[in-house]
């Protein structure tokens, strides 16, 4: 039987068949935009940042968080300061039990692109975010999100996507307008870690 457990970027994951995860189901945690697992754009971007580290103990925003392996990634990695934040608070039980896993404290916002503003951006480095350009209806709360931490002072920007059209619209308009660059990028190590990664970097 596959295990449903293991490690990938010195990051301890379970899968959605695991014991802990099927009983947070059971309880009545059921995902509804799609984070209803780890997804491999999230790997794609450890393999991202492994390549382009953060600096140490900055503050970190994981935009469209799901379960959260992301943001565990940079707390664990770059000992970041990470706001998790999902429209969907279904995805916060997860992403605590993968916290607590890789001993990692992570602060949860349960709101949408929209609501991450005033406060909730001070001192914010990094946006990070994985698979969350699905829809036409995200390219523009994505772009104000981006340009509201880039406003505030953000400095690194780092968004994978396995190629949909809608993150497509996205970095178009962040090529133009911030000069971000757009990314074609396969893992060296796990091949199948295969998409694009939108990044600025100030
Ligand atoms: C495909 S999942 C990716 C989750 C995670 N980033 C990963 O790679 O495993 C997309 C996530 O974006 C969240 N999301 C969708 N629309 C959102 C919005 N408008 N504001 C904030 N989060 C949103 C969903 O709830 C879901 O957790």
């Amino acid at each position: 039987m596959p295990s449903t457990q293991f490690e990938r970027f010195n990051i301890q994951r379970m899968t959605a068949s695991h014991p802990a995860m099927r009983k947070l189901k059971r309880d009545g945690h059921v995902a509804s935009i799609h984070g209803n697992k780890h997804w491999p754009s999230a790997d794609m971007l450890m393999d991202f940042l492994q390549q382009h580290p953060l600096p140490k103990r900055k503050t970190v925003i994981d935009a469209g968080c799901g379960w959260g392996l992301g943001g565990i990634y940079c707390a664990k990695t770059f000992k970041s300061k990470v706001l998790a934040v999902d429209a969907d608070d279904a995805v916060f039980p997860y992403l605590q039990s993968h916290a607590t896993l890789n001993e990692v404290k992570i602060k949860p916002h349960h709101g949408d692109f929209k609501s991450v503003k005033g406060k909730l951006l001070d001192d914010v480095h990094t946006v990070i975010g994985a698979d969350i350009c699905f829809w036409d209806e995200m390219v523009k709360p994505l772009y104000k999100l981006i340009d509201r931490s880039l406003a505030a002072g953000a400095k690194r920007i780092a968004i994978a996507d396995p190629g949909r059209s809608p993150f497509f619209k996205l970095a178009e308009k962040l090529v133009k307008k911030h000069d971000a660059e757009l990314l074609d990028w396969t893992s060296t190590k796990y091949p199948e870690l295969d998409g694009f990664v939108l990044y600025l970097k100030k």
